[in-house]
């Protein structure tokens, strides 16, 4: 482990040096900076051509034929230094009689850096939001408020609404509008989000920090003993990457790549190299992908197990023991972490297998807490045999890179239904990923107001830890995956890549239900 971090610092040294020379000055500007750390198109590269010695222009051209183009070399988060407390979100607070709750998209500035001002975006705050907290069953009103300069509009990632209270692109409130939606959470005990989804505008509001958590709970998530003490056994975790400027602003424009946009910076919850202190005891983290494009594989510095619980949507049936999870944008996982068990002796983080950057370091007190167990039996999750003999009626196409993604060909028309499904009806789609002559890369591919059941990944049956609610799968360059789909409400969904950039490039459709 140690060696491999040394390895990568040595590498990302050496490419630092390289790009210096290329650069020919130290002062290189924000626009070099940026082509440096994107996957280029054509005009960049263009552009990185003068003034670049051979030597360099080589290094690029291998990296392109390694497949850098197809997102197989990304650049390395930052290490976490530890030095700053993890933030742990607010929790929305509700009129007790009724469940009402105001969710404003506000412009304000943060202090990311010590003593610099960021200007970022948040819902009741200036970046991210609060949890969201719902009862199964409940009937809750949110007055969604745009207090942006720029149209947004407010979506329930994973929640099973009516199309008009789901947020999509249709939905939208220009600037000082207001809406009140209402909708009953008829859903199983999960964790969530909420983003912003305006058609155009979506990569770069969640990137200026809209995204917060949503949490459901019922009979069953209360009785199955899991930690459940929000902030110090139960932990939300918002992980995402940004790239700063040298003023230390989010620049989107700047930053922009139209394969998905990579930072260097990795933030959790907000928070710059962030500490979690816990008990030695288990401790449940309700990780979310919340980044705009990269791939998290999380996994401990230890190499140690760990158990997950749930999936996108609720709770699997019985643990699943990991030793890893990788998590495409959108996707969430709620794994649980027995610290009573492990050598808190060595230094605990969680990192990103990925590229062995250290995510979270673990800061363990000699407090034991509660003994709480994981119980064997959680949920009731089942797939039919009805279900397993359904014909393909949807297939979904997923193809492209760059600004050229398709699904099924076309890009995304808000005038055109591009599928109808009735009510209530489970129906199976097929999602397949077409590679290109690069390879292709991983689409993490998403539908709207539902949760769906993975049958199948290229005929197999799925890997223990997906057999469970989801609605978000990563599907990756030349793999067929099964589902089992079906919408309890009415209205227009979308379904897309969840790579932002793709979505706003066009790999987006639209189902009818009717
Ligand atoms: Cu996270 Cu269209 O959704
Ligand atoms: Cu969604
Ligand atoms: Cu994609």
């Amino acid at each position: 482990m140690k060696r491999k971090i040394l390895l990568i610092v040595f590498i990302s040294l050496l490419t630092a040096l390289v790009l210096s020379a290329c650069g020919g000055n130290v002062e290189s500007t924000l626009e070099e900076e940026s082509s440096e750390n994107m996957n280029m198109n054509e005009e960049e590269s263009d552009s990185m051509e003068e003034g670049m010695d051979h030597s360099t222009m080589d290094m690029d051209d291998d990296a392109m034929e390694n497949g850098h183009m197809s997102h197989d070399e990304v650049i390395s988060l930052n290490d976490s230094t530890g030095e700053n407390k993890l933030k742990i979100p607010s929790v929305l607070e509700n009129d007790k009689e009724e469940v009402v709750y105001t969710v404003r998209a506000q412009k304000g500035e943060t202090e990311i850096f010590d003593g610099t001002k960021t200007k970022t975006y948040g819902y009741n705050g200036s970046f991210l939001g609060p949890v969201i907290r719902f009862s199964k069953g409940d009937t809750v009103k949110i007055r969604t408020i745009n207090e942006l300069d720029e149209e947004t509009t407010f979506h329930w990632h994973g929640l099973e609404v009516s199309g008009e209270a789901d947020g999509g692109p249709h939905n939208s409130l220009k600037p000082g509008e207001e809406e009140l939606i209402e909708f009953e959470v008829t859903q199983e005990a999960s964790t969530l989000w909420f983003h912003p989804h305006p058609e155009g505008k979506t990569s770069e509001q969640v990137y200026n920090g809209l995204a917060g958590l949503i949490y459901i709970e019922d009979d069953n998530s209360k009785s199955l003993g899991l930690p459940d003490e929000y902030g110090k056994n139960d932990i939300p975790l918002i992980f995402q990457d940004k790239t700063f400027d040298d003023e230390k602003q989010l620049n989107y424009s700047a930053a922009m790549n139209e394969d998905g946009t990579i930072g260097d910076t990795s933030l959790i919850n907000g928070t710059l190299n962030s500490e979690l202190t816990v008990n030695k005891e288990k401790v449940r983290l309700r990780l979310l992908n919340g980044s705009n494009a990269r791939n998290y594989t999380f996994k401990l510095n230890t190499g140690d197990s760990f158990v997950q619980v749930a999936t996108d949507g609720g709770f699997l049936n019985e643990p699943a023991t990991l030793n890893e999870i990788t998590l495409t944008p959108s996707e969430r996982a709620e794994i649980v972490i027995d610290f009573s068990q492990l050598n808190t002796e060595e230094e605990l983080a969680l990192i990103n297998e990925e590229d062995g950057s250290i995510l979270l370091p673990f800061d363990v007190t000699d407090q034991r807490g509660e003994d709480s167990s994981i119980p064997e039996e959680m949920n009731d999750f089942s797939i039919t045999e009805e279900e397993m003999k359904l014909p393909v009626t949807k297939k979904v196409e997923l193809f492209g890179m760059m600004d050229q993604v398709t699904i099924n060909g076309k890009k995304f028309d808000r005038e055109r239904i591009d599928f109808t499904q009735e009510q209530g009806v489970t129906e199976i789609w097929e999602i397949y990923n077409k590679p290109d002559e690069m390879g292709g890369m991983i689409h993490p591919f998403h539908i709207h107001g539902a949760q769906f059941k993975i049958l199948s990944r290229n005929g197999e049956e799925p890997p223990a830890n997906e057999r469970g609610w989801k609605d978000t799968i990563s599907v990756e360059p030349d793999e067929t995956v099964k589902i089992a789909v079906q919408f309890k409400h009415k209205g227009v969904y979308m379904f897309h890549c969840h790579i932002l950039e793709h979505e706003e490039n066009g790999m987006m459709g639209q189902v009818k239900v009717e």
